[in-house]
C-alpha cells in the first residue's frame, strides 16, 4: 500500500512510497483511510522523526477487517479514528478504543478534521471548569483547536476574546461566538478570569498580564517556537495568586472513543461546526503542510484520498 513517511531531511516535510500492509493485534480493526487531517504538532514530529515512526493521527473511512477480539465496530461501518500513528495511509490500525462510528449526518471530511484539535478542545474546557460568564482569551484562535474550542465555550455560556493575527483567518470565530477577536494579544481588553495560551515567546507574559487576580492560564503549546520568559515580579502588577497549569490532550482516563463520540454527536445535532480551511488530494500533503507552517490555514486541513 501507499503511505507517506518523513522524509528525515532539512525539508522536515514527508515523501509518498510503498509500505507493507499493518499487521493487526487482535484488539484493532483495519480502516480504509478515505480522509485524513494534517496537526500542527505532526509538523513538530517531522522534525525530529522517529526510526520506523509514520505520521498520522486523525483519520476517517471505512472498516475493511473488524477487531479479532470482537471489539470495535463489524466490516462496513464509516468510523472516525484516532491512531497513535501511521495515519496518513491508504489503510490504518486503529485499535478499536480509539475510534468512534459515524452517523450519515456528519460527512467524512468533517469527521477527518475531528480528532485530535477536537479532543483537545474538549479537555481544555473541562480544564477550564464551568466558564458560564467567565471571560476567556485565547490565543493561536484561528486554528483547528482555536475554532472547536470557541464554538464550544460560547455554548457554555462564556466570554471568548479569540486572539489572530490575521482578519481573514480570524473571520470565522465571531461567527462561532466569539464575543471579541483581537489582533494582537495587547489589543484584547482584560481582565481574564481563564487564559488559553498556545503561541509562546512575548505572549504568553502579555496575556498572564491580563488575568484578574487568582485567574488561571492554561499553558497548551508554543506555536511560534519562540522560549516564554516570565518576570515573577511581574505578577505583583495584576494577577496575584495567578495559577499557571501545563495541559496535554494526552493526559486522559482511559480510550479516546467516548469523546469522540461526543464530537461526532455534535457535529451531527449541529452544535459542532468542523472549519475547514483547505481540502487537497493526498498526494499535496507536502504543500500543505508548508501551509499549515506559514499560518495559511484556517481551522483545520483535510486530504482525501480518492
Ligand atoms: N497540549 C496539547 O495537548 C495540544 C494538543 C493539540 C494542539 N496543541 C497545540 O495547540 C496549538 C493549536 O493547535 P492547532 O492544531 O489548532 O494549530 P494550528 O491549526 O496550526 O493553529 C495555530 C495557531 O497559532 C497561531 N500561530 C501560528 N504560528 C504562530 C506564531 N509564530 N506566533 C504566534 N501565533 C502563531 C496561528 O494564529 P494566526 O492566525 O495568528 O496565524 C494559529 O491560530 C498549537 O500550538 C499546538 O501545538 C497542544
Amino acid at each position: 500500500m501507499k503511505a507517506f513517511v518523513a522524509t528525515g531531511g532539512p525539508d522536515h516535510s514527508v515523501r509518498r512510497t510503498d509500505v507493507a500492509q499493518p499487521e493487526l493485534r487482535p484488539d484493532e480493526v483495519l480502516v480504509k483511510v478515505d480522509a485524513y487531517s494534517v496537526n500542527r504538532g505532526e509538523t513538530f514530529q517531522l522534525e525530529r522523526p522517529r526510526a520506523a515512526w509514520r505520521p498520522g493521527k486523525d483519520v476517517a473511512g471505512l472498516v475493511v477487517q473488524a477487531a479479532a477480539d470482537g471489539s470495535g465496530p463489524p466490516v462496513g461501518r464509516r468510523v472516525v479514528a484516532h491512531p497513535p500513528s501511521a495515519g496518513w495511509a491508504e489503510y490504518a490500525a486503529v485499535p478499536s478504543g480509539q475510534l468512534a462510528c459515524l452517523s450519515e449526518e456528519v460527512a467524512t471530511i468533517e469527521a477527518a478534521a475531528l480528532p485530535l484539535a477536537g479532543l483537545t478542545a474538549l479537555r481544555l474546557l473541562r480544564a477550564a471548569g464551568s466558564v458560564a460568564g467567565r471571560r476567556i482569551l485565547l490565543t493561536g484562535a484561528s486554528g483547528g483547536v482555536g475554532h472547536y474550542f470557541v464554538e464550544l465555550a460560547a455554548a457554555a455560556g462564556a466570554s471568548v476574546t479569540a486572539v489572530s493575527s490575521s482578519a481573514e483567518r480570524g473571520a470565522g470565530l465571531a461567527r462561532l461566538g466569539a464575543a471579541a477577536v483581537t489582533r494582537r494579544v495587547e489589543d484584547a481588553e482584560g481582565p481574564f478570569d481563564l487564559v488559553l495560551e498556545s503561541t509562546g515567546g512575548e505572549n504568553l507574559p502579555t496575556a498572564l498580564a491580563k488575568l484578574r487576580p487568582r485567574g488561571l492560564l492554561i499553558w497548551f503549546g508554543q506555536a511560534s517556537r519562540r522560549r516564554v520568559e516570565l518576570d515573577f515580579f511581574s505578577l505583583l502588577a495584576g494577577p496575584v495568586s495567578a495559577t499557571i497549569r501545563h495541559f496535554s490532550y494526552a493526559d486522559s482516563d482511559g480510550p479516546d472513543a467516548p469523546d469522540l463520540q461526543t464530537l461526532v454527536r455534535l457535529v451531527a445535532e449541529g452544535r459542532l461546526h468542523p472549519e475547514i480551511g483547505s481540502v487537497a488530494d493526498w498526494g499535496r500533503t507536502p504543500d500543505v503542510l508548508d501551509d499549515l507552517r506559514a499560518r495559511r490555514i484556517r481551522g483545520n486541513a483535510v486530504l482525501t484520498i480518492s
